[in-house]
């Protein structure tokens, strides 16, 4: 495309300008200006949207048919989870995550499986060639795999490949190595990323085929996350869990189709990811015997209470103490140890507050409070919590513990794993005569006091 039809326009007051400035001559906001097509310029004898004119008829609510959505599961059961039971036709994914988390491997794996239940399938590379694809498949063993693949970075010739073959799921790996010709920016950029995406998801919702897009996160922000996609599409997974454990999580960021914050668990095998139906037991260390400034929480995000270790380490620290979080919120933490020390006279002031959750777990959920704070408390005393401990439950400002939704789940599953000693807030705690709880002595808390009190007298 020529220089001149370039336009660009400001992401927060939608003005234009013809060319790039810092600033946004229309509402003054610096670095909102990104590169679009000019809708004339682009298409100048028809409407570019022209061609989707008949699919868009107008009828009242009551006329449309709402019968529930058609889903084509993709045969791996922790991938169904948390689409909602399977690929929606005509649905667009987003598939975020770290690169060389497994997004390629899953999404492979998940073809050849819709591939061989009869469902015609595309995979577009971008980033490797369809050789080291071809690799991979054999690594997974997907021997004779029907999969078909195509390397192919540039968006029109894969909307027309699209438009030709008319799969009925196709994978775009990844979002940010497609280009449009309309564009003069790079592949990657905010620009190319939106007007790609843009163009794939009408695609779709045209066509009835299901589009997955992976798209990388990255911490420097070189390239446009997939972030600025969230809004266009139906679906948004992210890939959690670090690459060096095995373990890899995936969570529903958002879903039209299905509900959102489910988990699903994944072990990276030699042959590529498999589902861990079980997962309740893996976010646990391994200790022998109890260690001070650990103490496991059962978090219950999605449908599954899982068991997770929150570990913390409290040292002397210098003259500005420092308060890291791994897998937990850093001002919530802060937040925690105020508490604590007005609540419960608890003193950190001094010190070096370091927490962590075990293998790669994010926590988003505040029932992990008080878990965090009888850490924290074990950690700066030296002195470990009782073998077979578990907490949970959210502590407010003023001290008080207050209940986590579902509390009775996540109890039973501690009792089932073993454990043997709970401190729940009080609302969460079961009657008396309930029998589902056998061998878990529970102690109900009010406040955060109490419960410093009671782990001191266990
Ligand atoms: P990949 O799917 O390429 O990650 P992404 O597409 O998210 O960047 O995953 C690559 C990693 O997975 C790599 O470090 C090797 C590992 N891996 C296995 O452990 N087993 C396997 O069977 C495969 C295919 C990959
Ligand atoms: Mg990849």
């Amino acid at each position: 495309m020529a220089k001149d039809k370039t336009l660009y326009s400001c992401t927060e007051c939608g003005g234009t300008s013809p060319k790039w400035l810092g600033k946004c001559p229309h509402c003054n906001a610096w670095n909102t200006l990104i590169e679009t097509v000019a809708e004339a310029a682009a298409a100048p004898a028809k409407n570019r949207f022209a061609s989707l004119a008949k699919t868009a008829e107008v009828t009242t609510l009551a006329d449309i048919e709402a019968s529930d959505v058609q889903r084509t599961p993709t045969g791996h059961d922790e991938l169904d989870r948390v689409l909602g039971g399977g690929i929606v036709e005509g649905g667009v994914i987003l598939i975020g995550g770290d690169p060389g988390i497994g997004k390629s491997t899953l999404l492979l794996q998940a073809l050849d499986s819709l591939q061989r239940s009869g469902q015609k399938t595309l995979y577009v590379t971008g980033e490797e060639s369809g050789a080291q694809v071809a690799l991979r498949s054999r690594r997974l063993g997907l021997d004779g795999s029907q999969v078909s693949v195509l390397a192919e970075i540039q968006l029109e010739k894969i909307l027309a490949t699209l438009e030709h073959t008319r799969p009925a799921i196709a994978v775009i790996d990844s979002i940010q190595t497609v280009y449009s010709e309309q564009l003069t920016s790079a592949p990657g950029s905010v620009a190319q990323v939106r007007e790609c995406a843009a163009h794939l998801t009408r695609a779709a919702k045209a066509s009835g085929t299901a589009i997955v897009l992976v798209g990388h996160v990255t911490k420097e922000g070189a390239l446009a996350g997939p972030r600025v996609l969230e809004h266009m599409v139906d679906t948004v997974l992210y890939f959690e869990g670090d690459t060096h454990s095995s373990f890899r999580l995936i969570r529903a960021i958002k879903n039209r189709f299905g509900a959102v914050n489910e988990i699903g668990v994944f072990a990276m095998t030699e042959r590529g990811l498999k589902g861990v139906s079980n997962p309740s037991a893996i976010f646990l260390s391994q200790h022998s015997e109890p260690v001070p400034g650990s103490c496991v929480m059962v978090t219950l995000e999605g449908t599954r209470p899982m068991l997770v270790e929150i570990q913390a380490l409290v040292d002397t620290g210098g003259p500005s103490p420092r308060r890291l979080s791994v897998g937990l919120d850093r001002d919530r933490l802060a937040m925690l140890l105020a508490v604590l020390h007005r609540h419960a006279g608890v003193a950190c002031m001094d010190q070096d507050v370091f927490v962590n959750a075990v293998g790669g777990v994010r926590i988003s959920e505040p029932a992990a409070d008080l878990a965090v704070m009888l850490a924290i408390t074990s950690s700066l005393r030296g002195k470990a919590l009782p073998k077979g401990f578990i907490a949970f439950g959210e502590v407010g400002l003023a001290g008080e513990v207050r209940p986590a939704p579902r509390g009775q789940e996540r109890l039973k599953e501690a009792a089932k794993l073993g454990f043997s000693v709970a401190v729940v807030p009080k609302a969460n705690a079961p009657k008396k005569n309930d029998k589902s709880f056998e061998g878990l002595t529970i102690h109900p808390v009010e406040r955060i006091e109490d419960a410093m009190n009671l782990v001191r007298s266990l």
